[in-house]
């Protein structure tokens, strides 16, 4: 069934180069079946597979997940721990099947602040995975778009104290050069899933110019039809950057 939608996304030609994707809705979908929220976001690894399986169908070039958020560190222990044992699940389950299909992952947050499990899985699934070219996967953990911008502010500074760099050299490339996305284009395409119409401190810098998609559907229940048909409704969107469409 999604095959058809496929055809069309390929008829149409243009697809996105860089999706971004912010999973939202476990805990709902858990609480929806009565089930401890840690069990909502274990449902939403077949969704993670799923929206892989089809960026890598349609030929997106770049997928941005949004996973964990620096204000998710907020949440109650039981719940980061369970999150923090499904991260190294993942990876121990998918790090072959990622290598065969050429999908190169990368972290992007800060990675200090995992707890040590989670950290060497992270930085396993990045060096076994280097190299990859059919997909790029940014997966964004401990990620907070704010931090990211000052970051980027604080390693300019530096810069500028060594003597490096000039103030008056300081533009947005100069910016967009020290954020974690540096390497790959803006998304052209966001999707929220559960409805809530809202960034979250998700790539604030890099949305400027995203189309945005807001989906009621939970995350665990998010398939590759549901990323086709979010496609399709980009494709018929008519992008001015500010100016007029002749
Ligand atoms: C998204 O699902 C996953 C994370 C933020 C880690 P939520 O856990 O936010 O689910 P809801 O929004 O409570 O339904
Ligand atoms: C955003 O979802 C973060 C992730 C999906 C990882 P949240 O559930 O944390 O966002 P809010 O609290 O609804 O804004
Ligand atoms: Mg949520």
């Amino acid at each position: 069934m999604s095959d058809d939608l496929l055809r069309r996304i390929q008829v149409h030609g243009s697809v996105p180069a860089h999706i971004a994707v912010i999973m939202d809705g476990n805990g709902r979908w858990a609480k929806g079946r009565a089930l401890p929220r840690p069990l909502g976001h274990h449902a939403g690894m077949r969704a993670v597979r799923e929206v892989i399986q089809g960026c890598l169908d349609a030929r997106v070039g770049v997928l941005s997940l949004f996973a964990f958020s620096q204000e998710n560190w907020q949440r109650p222990a039981g719940e980061i721990g369970a999150l923090m044992r499904l991260l190294e699940e993942y990876i121990a389950r998918e790090l072959g099947n990622l290598r065969e299909k050429g999908v190169t992952v990368r972290i992007l947050g800060d990675i200090e602040r995992l707890a040590p499990g989670a950290r060497n899985a992270v930085e396993r699934v990045m060096a076994e995975t280097a190299g990859g070219g059919e997909l790029a996967l940014n997966l964004c953990i401990s990620y907070s778009s704010r931090a990211e911008i000052a970051r980027a502010a604080r390693l300019l500074a530096d810069e500028v104290a060594a003597g490096r760099l000039e103030p008056a050299d300081i533009d947005e490339q100069a910016v967009a050069r020290r954020l974690y996305t540096a390497p790959w284009p803006d998304p052209d395409l966001l999707i929220r899933t559960s409805g809530e119409m809202r960034i979250s401190n998700f790539l604030l810098w890099q949305l400027a110019y995203a189309e945005l998609y807001v989906t009621p559907v939970l995350w665990p229940d998010f398939t590759r039809r549901h990323l086709f048909e979010a496609i399709l409704e980009f494709q018929r969107r008519d992008r001015r950057f500010g100016r007029v469409t002749a």
